[in-house]
């Protein structure tokens, strides 16, 4: 199965049905701090629910449309990180994320995308890799930002939160503007 290690304290490896229960528990335990931006995902309610995730997962890349991979960090899951999609036709990807609270605050998010736009580029041939997050999440732009990616634009009203009708941040990167940061700089 596919695993790719980031560096010596994170490796990615494919979710497989195997970790939908460590995955509910990491879910249960940042129910608060995941419900927040996640309506869908942050409201999953059972291993069951979980398990079928990751079966959806698993079959969008058994159709060359993406993958789910989850954040081994020090031995423990510490969230999941996929490509939405591949579009083969326009080369391009769309990136998804999610740390347990306890892991957050230490850089794991920031170097396991950088490590999965490596791999768009370089593994995987793609010419574009986009994020998408709601214009109040600051933690989660911040990603991007890091990353040296460009705010394209905002698309108004396009993201439904409980009640709400939030706008969205688009970051993209070019593999033609992409360049590695200095070692401790990602
Ligand atoms: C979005 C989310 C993944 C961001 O988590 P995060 O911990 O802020 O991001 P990182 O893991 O990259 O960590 C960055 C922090 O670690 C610090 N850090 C430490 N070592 C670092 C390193 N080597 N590289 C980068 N940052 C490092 C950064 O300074 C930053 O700290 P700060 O927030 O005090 O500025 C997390 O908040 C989350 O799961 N939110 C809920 C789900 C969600 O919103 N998903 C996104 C939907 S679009």
């Amino acid at each position: 199965m596919f695993s790719l290690r980031v560096d010596d304290e994170i490796e990615l490896g494919l979710l497989e049905d195997r970790h939908a229960r460590p995955l509910f528990e990491l879910m249960e335990q940042s129910r608060e701090h995941l419900r927040a931006w996640l309506p869908t995902l942050g409201n999953l309610k059972s291993v069951a629910e979980v398990e079928s995730f990751i079966k959806e997962a698993l079959q969008r890349f058994a159709n060359h449309n993406g993958f789910q991979v989850g954040i081994w960090y020090r031995g423990e899951l510490a969230g999941i990180i996929g490509y939405k999609y591949w579009d083969w036709t326009a080369g391009q990807t769309e990136l998804a994320y999610l740390l347990g609270q306890k892991y957050t605050g230490r850089g794991i998010m920031t170097r396991a995308a950088y490590q999965l736009v490596e791999y768009a580029f370089n593994d995987l041939g793609l010419n574009r890799v986009e994020i998408r997050c709601a214009t109040g999440n600051a933690t989660s732009r911040a990603v991007p930002e890091r990353l040296g990616f460009t705010r394209e634009v905002i698309l108004r009203q396009v993201f439904r939160k409980y009640d709400q009708l939030l706008d969205l941040a688009v970051y993209g990167m070019l593999a033609g503007d992409w360049q590695r940061p200095e070692a401790g700089e990602q």
